[in-house]
């Protein structure tokens, strides 16, 4: 019998629905395995599930399936799952003749409300943990059930699962070992699994049974279909199952895992030595999946639904033959809240009735006393990356500070999170974008290349290697331990070659032994000398390596691995400082700051350190920022803070003496500008200029009216807040004052008038506003626009506009302004200035932002004439304005973007990223239009009817944080994503950028338009 297009057959099980239970509806065929299933949707709206159960289907297992329904409706449980509708009769089945006139077995089941966990995207930690919060505590209400049926012989059973090794040959050599190496650990297990506690459980929590609610901004786990595969077995294949499923198309499916067995643990507690097993499970269900698959496509090629993971599974099955078992296994502990390590806490007594002295170490150093030495992220010795990685300025700051502390050890490091590590082996991409490696799981000292190092107990060798490579540990040797029924490791790293030579493993070093020395920088990995002492009670399968330092992610479970190697040394100096974001520090700033200083993000950031395009936060965790237009020439860049650094040490006061900086600033500055922009006045910020050019404006015209953009921001001060339509108008604003004239936004895509050729249309209205004025006998003091809006919502000016505005004030006395603050110095690719852009040339310009590459450097640039008036006898001093730090600092951003050729690179990388960004809205219609100039993007999110989308934005926004990357909202309804990175943002960043947006753009929130 098939489901389709026999509407005979439909039509007779309809007529045998509203017979036995009194339902008039429609049937739809659902997927299904081995029976048929229908939804139901009867005439008053409410929704049933049909089974038409297959006519060689065992009595007893219709008898179990009714049974175990039954039994959970005696249950309190907190979400769905089917309930048996009886008929008429009070019956929970129906004999149905089928077409072929075969008798079926039919039950009516209740519909579990939801979207399939396979449609729902992200399927998020907190929505995996709901995931086994449901399992673990279906878990729970089948413990006191049992059935005959449930003692079948199963092929889905993971416990049976060696069924498989029959089949491996129907793969490939390659697919057959990778099996094999699962069949082969799963047999070594047997006598350890068998012991396992069992339980009937439901045995197929996949992604096609799984439900999810309609919310798509909170989903939450709905409840729990088909318990046709429900089996007596070990508890912890079920969730191995929930697992197997849930994780599959995650970049770290380990990772992805946790919060499953988390929710799983809380419902429904697991013993410690199932999650042993938990990692072979998971690959063996695998397996089952994968075998089923290819027999299936042999015998029964046209049901697709028997394949639907096959490549999934294919793909989780690679990535999961990677992970070590004993990791994850410790991985799961963490979850469980067990100690990750189950030797950890016998270690930690232990070792703290131990009395280790730091000489046993280095005898020859005759130390006890411990000077930390800081290398956190945002640590202030460690200084610039230029720096540290530059081996004669490390090895100089640090025999400085010995020479300042003769008589102590310099050394630390356990647990703390490091800028250090910046080649590639320190990198991979997560299930949230790329991570990096940067906690250090040692304790690193300070000393001299040569200094003897000592083995602080004896033990056999099991490391000695030359670790070649830069940023790898030179010189290492790994002894074992045994003390008192605990085995442990000592990793020694960075050793010279010599010390490592002269042992092999298997052989022993007594405790007191010299082991060797410290080596130099071409011996141990390209450091300044110092030892790594790490703690180690696992190898983990290594070799010839051990990881010196982990994923902060992972920190409980590797602190766990690695414990502190001052449980043994007790020494004050050497109390880990762990990176952490106190509660205190949030509440302090609400107590001392202006509650109008807004924090951006639902969790702040707390950012330490930035470096070219990125910032790091306090964990190490790098976010490529593209919307730091001020870093103009990348965050933190060497040469800037040199050039300030230096600028700083000799001479720093006002500009009232002669000085070559301020003259050297404004040459440069004057080299890019048209001849008629001439005369410069240096300031300290964006608004501070524009306060200037107000001031001018009033000088020149004699008159202080101003015609302003709708939605226009040009600063924080009292007069600039009145010249900002963006805040007068917006929240708190008290609208225009008089002497300001807003006309409208010149927006060609959601503007009063659309499209490319309205340039005349908005500049129409500045006319008119000048006309109102002169129908009040009002003088036109000076008109301010950006070339790009940028608070407007990255709003590129309709062509010719600026042009005709010009006109018409200059007509009627008034004068240009063009606030550059955000637009200027080379970020528009194709010219260097943003007015360039419209072929005017304003009579004042403002800039701000990139010319100090975040120190407070401004200007405002005008002509002789307008300079002429405003010097009218009063003085104008800027006590810091023009000062020789600041200038040296512009001048550099200034020669930076010349020879990095930084407004060619906007222009490259711009016009790339927006080609690019206008592909993917061929298949994303939410991103409504793709405007701007160089690197000064915008993406407006709109509805079909070009309605606003703010919450689709701002839920991009913190989903693109939280996979790595800063980007922020603009334009007065906050739907405008701004692009507006430093100038060094190269094609590989924009290539990230580009592949996270479209994988976020694909995700449920983005549909809901
Ligand atoms: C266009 C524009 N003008 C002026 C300013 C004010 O600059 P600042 O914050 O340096 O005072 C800003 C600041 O965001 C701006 O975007």
């Amino acid at each position: 019998m098939t489901t389709s297009g026999k509407s005979g057959t439909i039509e007779k099980l309809k007529a045998h629905i509203l017979e036995q239970y009194d339902i008039k509806g429609d049937l739809t065929p659902l997927a299904g395995e081995l029976d048929l299933n229908f939804k139901l949707r009867s005439v008053q709206g409410d929704t049933f599930v049909l089974k038409l159960y297959a006519p060689d289907r065992d009595p007893q297992f219709l008898d179990f399936q009714t049974k175990i329904l039954s039994h959970l409706e005696t249950k309190q449980f907190d979400f769905q799952l089917p309930r048996i509708i009886k008929t008429v009769e009070g019956e929970p089945t129906t004999l149905y003749t089928d077409e072929n006139q075969q008798q079926r077995s039919v039950q009516l089941l209740s519909w579990v409300s939801g979207r399939l966990w396979h449609t729902v995207n992200p399927a998020t930690d907190a929505l995996r943990h709901g995931l086994g919060l449901v399992c673990g505590q279906l878990g729970t209400l089948l413990q006191d059930f049992d059935h005959p049926f449930a003692h079948r012989e199963f092929e889905w059973d993971v416990a049976k699962g060696l069924w498989t090794k029959v089949f491996l040959n129907l793969f490939t050599l390659e697919e057959q070992s990778l099996l094999k190496k699962i069949l082969n650990q799963f047999e070594v297990i047997q006598p350890e699994y068998s012991q396992l506690a069992k339980t009937l459980v439901h045995n197929d929590a996949n992604d096609f049974n799984v439900l999810v609610s309609e919310d798509v901004f909170n989903p939450k786990l709905e409840g729990l279909i088909d318990f046709g595969d429900a089996i007596y077995t070990q508890t912890v294949n079920d969730l191995a199952i929930c697992c197997s499923y849930a994780i599959m198309g995650f970049e770290d499916p380990l990772e992805a895992s946790l919060p499953i067995i988390k929710g799983y643990h809380t419902s429904f507690p697991l013993e410690e030595q199932a999650l042993k097993h938990l990692y072979i499970c998971i690959a063996l269900r695998l397996t089952l999946s994968v075998t089923k698959s290819k027999i299936n496509q042999i015998e029964a090629a046209d049901n697709p639904y028997l394949q639907v993971s096959d490549q999934a599974a294919w793909k989780l099955l690679h990535k999961w033959i990677q992970i070590d078992p004993e990791l994850a296994h410790y991985r799961f502990r963490e979850a469980c809240g067990m100690s990750p390590h189950p030797q950890a806490h016998s270690f930690v007594d232990w070792a703290l009735s131990q009395e280790v002295s730091l000489q046993s170490l280095f005898p020859t150093l005759e130390k006890t006393e411990v000077l930390p030495l800081d290398l956190s992220i945002s640590s202030l010795w460690l200084g610039h990356s230029e720096d540290f990685n530059n081996l004669d300025w490390f090895d100089y700051q640090l025999a400085s500070l010995q020479k300042v502390h003769p008589e102590k050890l310099i050394a630390g490091g356990y647990l703390e999170a490091r800028p250090l590590y910046t080649t590639a082996t320190y990198d991979k991409i997560g299930n949230e974008g790329p991570e990096n490696r940067c906690m250090h799981l040692g304790t690193d000292f300070w000393v001299q290349a040569s200094t003897p190092v000592h083995a602080i107990y004896g033990g056999e060798v099991v490391v000695a290697v030359q670790e070649k490579g830069d940023k790898k540990y030179g010189g290492l040797i790994i002894l074992k331990h045994h003390k008192e029924g605990i085995v442990f490791y000592s990793l020694y790293g960075h050793l010279s070659a010599a010390s490592v030579n002269k042992l092999t493993p298997g052989g022993w070093i007594n405790q007191g032994d010299r082991i060797g020395e410290v080596g130099c920088a071409t011996e141990n990995g390209n450091w300044s000398p110092h030892l790594h002492f790490q703690l180690l009670l696992s190898l983990l399968g290594y070799t010839n390596d051990f990881p010196g330092v982990a994923y902060v992610k992972e920190k409980e479970t590797w602190q766990s691995i690695c414990p502190d190697p001052n449980l043994l040394f007790k020494t004050e100096g050497l109390k880990p400082i762990e990176p952490s974001v106190s509660d205190q520090l949030l509440a302090d700033r609400k107590k001392y700051l202006g509650s109008g200083m807004s924090l951006q993000y639902k969790e702040p950031l707390y950012i330490q350190r930035g470096s070219g395009v990125y910032l790091y936060d306090h964990l190490g965790r790098k976010y490529l920022d593209t919307v730091n237009n001020v870093a103009h020439v990348g965050h933190e860049h060497p040469r800037v803070v040199k050039a300030g650094q230096k600028q700083m040490a000799v001479l720093n006061t006002n500009s009232r003496y002669l000085h070559d900086n301020i003259t050297t600033l404004a040459e440069q500055l004057k080299a890019t500008l048209p001849p008629e922009l001439s005369v410069f006045h240096f300031v300290n910020s964006g608004s501070e200029a524009n306060e200037l050019a107000l001031r001018m404006v009033k000088a020149y015209t004699g008159s202080n009216e101003m015609l302003v953009s709708e939605v226009g921001y040009h600063g924080n001060t009292t007069g600039c807040v009145e010249i900002s339509s963006y805040k007068f108008d917006g929240k708190g604003g008290e609208g225009a004052a008089d002497h300001v004239h807003v006309f409208p936004m010149p927006d060609p895509f959601r503007g009063k008038y659309r499209g490319n050729e309205t340039g005349a249309s908005y500049a129409e209205e500045v006319q008119l506003l000048i006309d109102q004025l002169n129908r009040k006998q009002k003088k036109l003091g000076g008109f301010i626009i950006e070339p790009i809006l940028s608070c407007g919502g990255q709003i590129e000016l309709p062509e010719g506009f600026l042009k005709k505005a010009y006109a018409s004030v200059r007509k009627a006395g008034g004068l240009c302004i063009s606030d550059e603050v955000q637009t200027g110095c080379g970020r528009m690719g194709k010219t260097f200035w943003g007015f360039q852009l419209h072929e005017v040339i304003p009579d004042i310009i403002t800039l701000g932002k990139p010319l100090g590459n975040g120190h407070p450097v401004a200007a405002v640039v005008c002509t002789k004439q307008v300079a002429s008036k405003f010097a009218n006898g009063m003085e104008f001093f800027n006590t810091f304005g023009g000062n020789p730090v600041s200038c040296a600092i512009a001048s550099e951003v200034l020669h930076l973007v010349e020879e990095e050729k930084l407004q060619s690179n906007a222009l490259k990388v711009g016009a790339y990223l927006k080609a690019e960004l206008n592909k993917l809205s061929a298949s994303f219609p939410i991103m409504g239009s793709i405007r701007g100039q160089g690197l000064f993007l915008g993406i407006e999110l709109v509805t079909a009817s070009k309605q606003p989308l703010e919450t689709q934005a701002n839920y991009l926004v913190n989903r693109m944080k939280q996979h790595g990357i800063l980007m922020s909202t603009d334009g007065p309804d906050h739907n405008v994503i701004k692009i507006k990175p430093p100038l060094v943002f190269s094609i590989e960043d924009a290539n990230l950028l580009l592949q996270t947006l479209g994988r976020i753009l694909k995700e449920d929130v983005m549909k809901m338009i």
